[in-house]
Order: C-alpha cells, then structure tokens, then sequence
C-alpha cells in the first residue's frame, strides 16, 4: 500500500453525492476503511486515497461529479500517487465507459463491492481496477458503520429495488431486493440507543417492501419500537402499493413511530403514472392518503415530483398541480424528467422540451412553496415536541430540531442536544417554524 511520505497511516477523504442512502452508505465506508487501517483526510489535499461515493438518479448528479473528477485529476497530476477512486450508482451505471470519461480513475467500484475495498485498495496496477458485481445477497449486515454525530442516524433495513419504474435507473444499479434479517437491525439500533441515538430512520429503496422470512416492515417496526431508548423512528423511502395495512397500523399505534411519511407520487396523472409503471392509480393515492389520514390524523406527507416525463402533456400536468392541491403535501421535491440509460423508458426518450420542463418545474415548485406555507401555518399555536438537534444555524443561542412532522424549527432555549422539549409554534415560514418553549 502507497502512502505519503511521513505519514504513519494512509488517509482517505471521501465525499458523497445523492440520497440518504448514499449518506448511510458512506458511514459504512468509513468504518471498512477504518478497519482495514485507514485514517480519515478531512480534505483531498490531505489525502492518500480520494473516493467519491456517487449518484445516478439524473443526469446533473453525474455531470456534477465528472466536474468534480476532473478538478480532483489536478491533485492527482501533482501527486501521482495519489488514487481516484468512484463508488456507487454511478460506478454501476456507467462502468467501464467511465474510465474512458476520467482516465485518471483507479478504482470504480459500485454498491455492492464496499466488503471488497480494503483489497481492491491495496491491489497496486497500473490499469484501473473495475468492480462492478451486484450481488443478490450483499446487505453488509453486522458490519457495523461510522454513523455520524447527533441524536439521528440512518440504518440500512434492506438494499435494492424490484419495482422497476420506467423512469428509473436504481433497479439496475442497485440490484434485487434484499432485507437484512430482524435481529441485525435490532442489534445495530440497540448500539446505537446505548451510545446515545434518540431517533432512528430506517432506510431502503422501498423500504416498506422489507421482507424477512416471516417479518414484514409492520412487524419489524414494532421490533425496533420495543427498544429502550430509541424514543422515534422513521422510514424512508416507502412505495405506496407496500404501504399494507399492517405497516399503517404500526404507524397509528406505535407512538414512537412518527408522524410523518414521504410518499412519492410522481405525477397527478393516470396516463402518466401508467407509462411510469408506478403500480397504482391516483385515485389508488388518495384513497391510501385519505387511510394514512384517518388513522393517524396528525400525519405530514411529503411527496416526489416529476415534471415532463415522456409523453407528458399539459392536462397531464394539470393534473399533477392538481393532485397536489388535493393532497395538501408539506413538503416536495420536484425533478425535472432526466432520460436514463438502461431504464425502461430510455427508448422512449425525451418529448417534453426543456424550456416546458422548465416552466413546469417552476410552477410546482411555486405551487408547493404556497402549500407548504399553509400547511406550516396551521402548526401555529400547537405545542410540538421537539428534539434537540443543536445550535441553530442563525446563531444568537437559539437551538433547532425537529417536530415529529419533521418539521424544523428554531427557539430558544436552555436543552442539551438530543432532549425532547415541548415548543409552542409562533411563527412560520414555507420551510420552517419558530417557537418558544411551553
Ligand atoms: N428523472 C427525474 N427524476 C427521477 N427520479 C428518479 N428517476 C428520475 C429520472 N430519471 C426521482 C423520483 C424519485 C426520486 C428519488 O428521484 O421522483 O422518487
Ligand atoms: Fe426507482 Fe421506482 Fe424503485 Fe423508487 S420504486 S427506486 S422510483 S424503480
């Protein structure tokens, strides 16, 4: 293994790119590498090894990290030595076609290839090194990860995706569906509440599909539930025809089970959800929204939004703004359609212009900012209890956390970082909520 010159140990900066499951994939990163000797660069000037964990959702995230790659080479021409490394949903996107792209790359290595790294690392070549098996069984369950400081943290409850979307490139990149069984992700979040963690968000590409022999996603709910102090849990991200009854009772039942659900609906439009293959109707939607509601009557939702996916038209799109009036979303992320190579829909590619792309993305992203607003509006008054997540940003002593909506808000007060403190909402904006506690 090359290491620079002084240095006891070689060291790592790793940067991540994408979703949470990205994020909590790279704390698993970290603690491989960490095993496996490594020590952690807190910039890539420091580093020995440069890994960008990467993201293939749409075609900006892969355009932003090849700028990245490119301004990294320039260390690398300085430092010879010094090893490119690329993870994840792009490594397994684009695999060899990559290193034609950034010759400079020594390593490209996708999800499933992470137990690997250490080895594929210390392999000294002079070609790059590509690695891009999936593999139906990996769900690195045991392995233990970094998970970051504060009273949350994100555990991986099962990898991968059978859905197939039309759209999306995931199934692909990430391989089947596999769960990791019911006592690891017990364990890892008993770990967790011994060290201090108040709040844990289990993770998954459709994370309400996880299936452990005879362990569902209700059930496993209410496993993790059981644990002494683990005081919230979360999910995310569920697909709404795995939103059974049982995990719908966990949540109404479960008071540790929180309040809030982000449910992708993608677009307001029969004709639209049918070409993307989503596996329901929007009628189907609402009425599962109008169940969520019933049974837990304090329930946000946020949603995903796609705007000019092929064949979308202006009623089609209507339709969308629509359905988000309906719904009353909190919260939504919005994207404009991005053709993606292996997807189903590829072939089909792009009949919505860019500048109609645009204009649409505009228009929900405007819509969404007014019922946000009302939505935050309507906590005010309501006493929320809120867990600590430290300093707020603005400074001045105020301190900032979430409400079981998952809502942010700021106050002040004297609490410790991971304390529950009752707030009473005075003010609010389309992102956030001011208090003061109760
Ligand atoms: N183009 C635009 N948005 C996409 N998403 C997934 N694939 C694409 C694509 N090809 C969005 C979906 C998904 C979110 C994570 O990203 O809305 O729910
Ligand atoms: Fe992609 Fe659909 Fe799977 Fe979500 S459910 S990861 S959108 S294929």
């Amino acid at each position: 293994m090359q290491h620079r010159e002084g240095s006891a140990q070689p060291m790592v900066y790793l940067e991540t790119y994408g979703c949470q499951m990205n994020i909590a994939d790279s704390e698993l990163i970290s603690a491989i590498l960490r095993r496996a000797g490594y020590g952690a660069a807190a910039r890539p000037e420091e580093a020995d090894v440069i890994l960008l964990n990467t993201c293939a959702i749409r075609e900006h995230a892969e355009e932003r990290v090849l700028g990245r790659l490119s301004d990294l080479a320039r260390l690398k021409h300085q430092r010879p030595a010094l090893r490119l490394g690329l993870l994840g949903c792009m490594a397994q996107h684009n695999r060899a076609q990559l290193v034609q792209k950034a010759p400079y790359l020594d390593l490209v290595a996708g999800p499933d290839s992470y137990r690997r790294l250490p080895e594929l690392l210390s392999q000294t070549r002079f070609d790059p090194i590509v690695d891009v098996r999936l593999d139906r069984n990996e769900t690195y369950a045991g392995l233990g990860s970094d998970h970051g400081p504060g009273p949350r943290a994100y555990v991986t409850v099962m990898r991968g995706c059978d859905r197939f979307c039309a759209f999306c490139v995931v199934p692909y990149v990430r391989g089947r569906e596999r769960s990791v069984a019911p006592d690891a992700v017990v364990g890892e979040c008993a770990e967790l509440a011994a060290r201090g963690v108040k709040e844990v968000v289990l993770l998954g590409q459709t994370v309400n599909a996880y299936r452990y022999g005879e362990v569902g996603f209700g059930r496993l709910l209410r496993m993790v539930a059981a644990l002494d102090g683990i005081e919230r849990i979360r999910f995310t991200s569920p697909h709404p025809c795995d939103m059974t009854d049982s995990v719908i009772e966990a949540m109404a039942t479960e008071p540790k089970v929180q309040p809030y659900l982000h449910l992708p609906v993608q677009s307001g439009s029969d004709r639209m959800l049918a070409a993307m293959e989503r596996g329901y109707s929007v009628g189907q939607y609402l009425e599962l929204v109008e169940r969520l509601r019933r049974a837990i009557p304090q329930l946000a939702l946020s949603t995903d939004i796609i705007v000019g996916f092929h064949g979308e038209q202006e009623d089609d799109f209507a339709a969308t703004m629509g359905l988000m009036r309906q719904v009353g979303f909190d919260a939504a992320f919005t994207f404009k359609y991005s053709v993606r190579e292996h997807s189903r829909a590829y072939k089909l590619g792009d009949t919505v212009s860019e500048e109609d792309k645009a204009r649409r993305l505009s228009a929900v992203i405007e819509l969404q900012e007014s019922l946000s607003m009302a939505r935050n509006r309507a906590e005010i008054g309501q006493v929320r209890k809120v867990l600590v997540e430290g300093p707020a940003r603005r400074g001045d002593g105020m301190l900032s956390g979430k409400t079981p909506q998952f809502k942010t808000v700021v106050f002040p007060a004297q609490a410790r970082i991971g304390e529950t403190v009752a707030v009473r909402i005075v003010s609010a904006t389309s992102h956030s909520l001011s208090g003061v506690a109760a």
